[in-house]
């Protein structure tokens, strides 16, 4: 089997590995390279659970070789939140709204939903469903995963700020101290860690 030695800069960090031609962008990530947040679900293009950005767009790496993907830049959603923690609003969403039950579907719904809302910042909820049509869930129903692309669609609009192409919650809460805790003792807008609860899979 013929070998190549590739490139592949997944979230930020830049990666040589040699892998067969017949190996799979999916198998890459998670077998070669550790980051097992996309899931192998189908490998047949049907349920998305493996999603992940290629160069910015959606992909379901288990329909991409990994030399394909030579020199590209790849986010998983181990990349997602901010380096200090804070959850990117998708996952946010997510988390407010129960967008997830066993969460073997949420990394690539997530990875799928961050590009739609990339695309189009104001869906409407038929516009959700036909984006996330490629993406398979055979828990939740989708009614509260579209409750939770509503959901950081609105905080998107109302309170991020864009951040090199990807949306964060702002640094700075405005109280001086420039951390982006809110030491109000509360959070009205919502966005401090513990406002609705840890983890991310109630
Ligand atoms: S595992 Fe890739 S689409 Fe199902
Ligand atoms: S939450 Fe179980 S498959 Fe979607």
């Amino acid at each position: 089997m013929t070998e190549h030695d590739i490139t592949l800069t997944v979230n930020g960090t830049a990666h040589e590995l040699t892998v067969e031609a017949r190996t799979l962008l999916i198998h890459a990530l998670r077998d070669e390279l550790g980051y097992t947040g996309a899931n192998v679900g189908c490998e047949t293009s049907l349920c998305g659970a493996c999603t992940v950005h290629v160069d910015g767009e959606a992909v379901k790496s288990c329909t991409a070789l990994a030399v394909q993907a030579d020199g590209a830049e790849i986010e998983t959603i181990e990349g997602l939140a901010a380096a200090d923690g804070e959850l990117h609003p998708v996952q946010r969403g997510f988390q407010e709204e129960h967008g997830l039950q066993c969460g073997y579907c949420t990394p690539g719904m997530i990875m799928t939903a961050t590009e739609l809302l990339e695309e189009n910042p104001n869906p409407t909820r038929e516009e959700i469903r036909e984006g996330l049509e490629g993406n398979l869930c055979r828990c939740t129903g989708y009614q509260n995963i579209v409750n939770a692309v509503e959901n950081a669609a609105a905080a998107m609009s109302s309170g991020a700020v864009a951040d090199g192409g990807a949306v964060r919650w702002p640094t700075d809460d405005g109280d001086g101290d420039g951390d982006g805790d809110d030491d109000d003792g509360g959070s009205a807008a919502g966005t401090d860690a513990d406002d609705a609860g840890a983890g991310g899979r109630e």
